[in-house]
C-alpha cells in the first residue's frame, strides 16, 4: 500500500526536515511553497499605521509518496525536525495513493518509487 505524506512546515525548517529524511533513506520528494492558515487564522502585525491582520502565512508543503511500512518512521522524523513548540509548527496529512507510474520504464506501484540506496534497500527488504 502506497501513502502520500503532505507535511506543512515552517519555511525555516525545510533544510532540517530535508536532512532528516535524507539521512533515513527517503530519496524521492517534492516541495511546494504554499500559503495558508490554521486555527489562529493568521497573525497580527504592528505597522506604522497600527496593527493589521495577515491571514495567509507562507509555509512549505513537503510531499512524499512512500510505502506504508516506512510511514511511521517518516512521520517521526518530520515531527522531530519540524518542531519548535510554538503555534504554527504545521500539520502532517496522510493520504492513500491509488497508483504511481514511472514514465520511462512503465514500472508501477512500489517499483516506481524504489531508488538505489533508499530506505528499503538499506534495510535489505525484498520489496517485489
Ligand atoms: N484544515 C486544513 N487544511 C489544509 N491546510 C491546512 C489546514 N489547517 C492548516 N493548514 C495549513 O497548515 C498550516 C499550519 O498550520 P498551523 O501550524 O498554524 O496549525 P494549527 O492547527 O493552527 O496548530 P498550532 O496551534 O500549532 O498553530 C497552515 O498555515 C495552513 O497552510
Ligand atoms: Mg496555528
Amino acid at each position: 500500500m502506497l501513502k502520500k505524506v503532505e507535511a506543512i512546515i515552517r519555511e525555516d525548517k525545510l533544510n532540517e526536515v530535508k536532512e532528516a529524511l535524507k539521512e533515513m533513506g527517503i530519496v524521492g520528494l517534492n516541495v511546494f511553497e504554499i500559503r495558508g492558515h490554521g486555527r489562529q487564522g493568521g497573525i497580527s502585525l504592528v505597522g506604522r499605521s497600527g496593527s493589521y491582520q495577515v491571514d495567509l502565512l507562507p509555509k512549505i508543503q513537503v510531499n512524499i509518496i512512500l510505502s506504508e511500512q516506512n510511514l511511521e518512521e517518516v512521520i517521526d522524523a518530520i515531527l522531530r525536525s519540524a518542531y519548535t513548540g510554538e503555534a504554527g509548527d504545521g500539520l502532517i496529512f496522510v493520504l492513500p495513493v491509488e497508483e504511481v507510474i514511472r514514465i520511462r520504464t512503465r514500472e508501477r506501484g512500489h517499483d516506481a518509487v524504489m531508488y538505489p540506496g533508499d530506505i528499503d534497500e538499506r534495510k535489505g527488504r525484498i520489496t517485489k
